[in-house]
């Protein structure tokens, strides 16, 4: 029996079992974790290691340091995942990995230690989009939560809006259409010299900042729910050199005030105008950038106003980790999404 032959007679056998345990693995970008998830809505374990300390020398992630990390520290995540978990390999039902979007060579990784596992295992294995995982971040967080639901992904390579019209269908109703909302965060904390990645750090600054001191553009897109963040960077950028060229006083934490401001109005106001248009009663926040205290605050409040109600992952599962991935693979596998041994890596993965 090939490899896949065997994969979908368990599968027959897996549809049956109440219980369904998931090995998953993300290796997209800075993050090297492994999770076991339970049904897709319990998380066994979850293990991150953050090769942030790593990245933060050079400003940014640097492709070929964060493929290296993935490859010394992949085999001691999954193991841990295992060991926290009380659970060997064969007592697994099914492996999963994020095959993309994200840097190839990290995603490689995880890729590969995941082939490598269901083969040795014989195990089923399960192809995860990275940014479907953020979004099911919020099943292991609100046990309740079922689509259809709007949603807004924001972290450092995307800004989407979705409807999610059931477990694994999903509608794209806006995009970003330059930098996504994380990376001009970023950007905007570095010109503070705030150290990378700036978001978390930029957010903290803005609590004691006036958001009205500096006035920034809130640019224009063609489609009405798309974002572009470009333009409102540059602008930030632009701004702050003037005022140290021109020796004028300034406040870093009212600059970050503003541009924290300047970010969440533009993701608040078209993901609110979305829900009352297309009359999508229910609103989900994800990503790295959920994490946002105003854009939490400010999204709550609009929700409230609106009466629909709004999720929001909880704080650790906002960022990278493989738990998401694992909640995810347990819909697609129940789709009887699998894939065979043949799995590449996809960088440029819509979804
Ligand atoms: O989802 P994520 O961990 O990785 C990607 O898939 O990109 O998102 C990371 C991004 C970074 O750009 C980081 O600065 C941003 O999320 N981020 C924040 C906050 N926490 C993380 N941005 C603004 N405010 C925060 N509190
Ligand atoms: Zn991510």
């Amino acid at each position: 029996m090939t490899y896949m032959e065997e994969s979908k007679k368990q599968l027959e056998a897996l549809l049956q079992k109440d219980t369904i345990r998931i090995l998953a693995i993300e290796s997209s970008c800075d993050e090297t974790a492994a999770a076991i998830v339970e049904n897709g809505r319990v998380i066994v374990s979850n293990c991150v290691f953050s090769q942030i300390d790593m990245h933060a020398l050079y400003g940014g992630v640097v492709p070929e340091i964060a493929s290296r990390a993935h490859v010394e520290k992949v085999n001691r995540m999954v193991n841990e995942a295992l060991s926290k978990a009380n659970m060997a390999l064969s007592d697994v039902d099914a492996i999963a990995c994020t095959y993309g979007p994200g840097l190839v060579g990290a995603l490689l990784i995880g890729v590969s230690c995941a082939k490598a596992l269901a083969f040795a295992a014989k195990k089923p294995l399960i192809p995860v989009n990275h940014i479907e995982g953020h979004i099911c971040a919020n099943f292991l967080t609100h046990q309740e939560l079922q689509p259809p639901f709007a949603c807004l992904v924001v972290s450092g390579g995307h800004s989407h809006l979705f409807s999610v019209e059931d477990y694994g269908k999903y509608r794209i109703i806006g995009c970003t259409q330059d930098d996504a909302a994380g990376e001009a965060f970023d950007k905007a904390a570095r010109v503070l010299n705030i150290p990378y990645p700036g978001g978390p750090l930029l957010d903290k600054l803005a609590e004691e900042g006036n958001p009205e001191a500096l006035k920034l553009p809130r640019p224009h897109t063609e489609g009405k729910y798309d974002y572009s963040f470009s333009g409102l960077k540059t602008a930030f950028i632009n701004a702050v050199h003037n005022m140290r060229q021109k020796n004028i006083a300034f406040s870093d934490a009212d600059l970050a005030a503003s541009f924290r401001k300047a970010v969440v109005d533009m993701l608040a106001d078209k993901a609110m105008q979305a829900a009352k248009d297309l009359k999508l009663n229910c609103m989900v926040l994800a990503g790295g950038v959920s994490a946002n205290s105003l854009l939490r605050r400010e999204m709550q409040a609009r929700c409230d106003r609106l009466g629909i109600p709004l999720y929001m992952p909880k704080l650790s599962l906002c960022g990278d980790n493989a738990a998401m991935i694992g909640s995810a693979a347990y819909y697609r596998l129940k789709n009887g999404e699998l894939a065979d041994l043949s799995l590449n890596a996809k960088p440029a993965l819509r979804l």
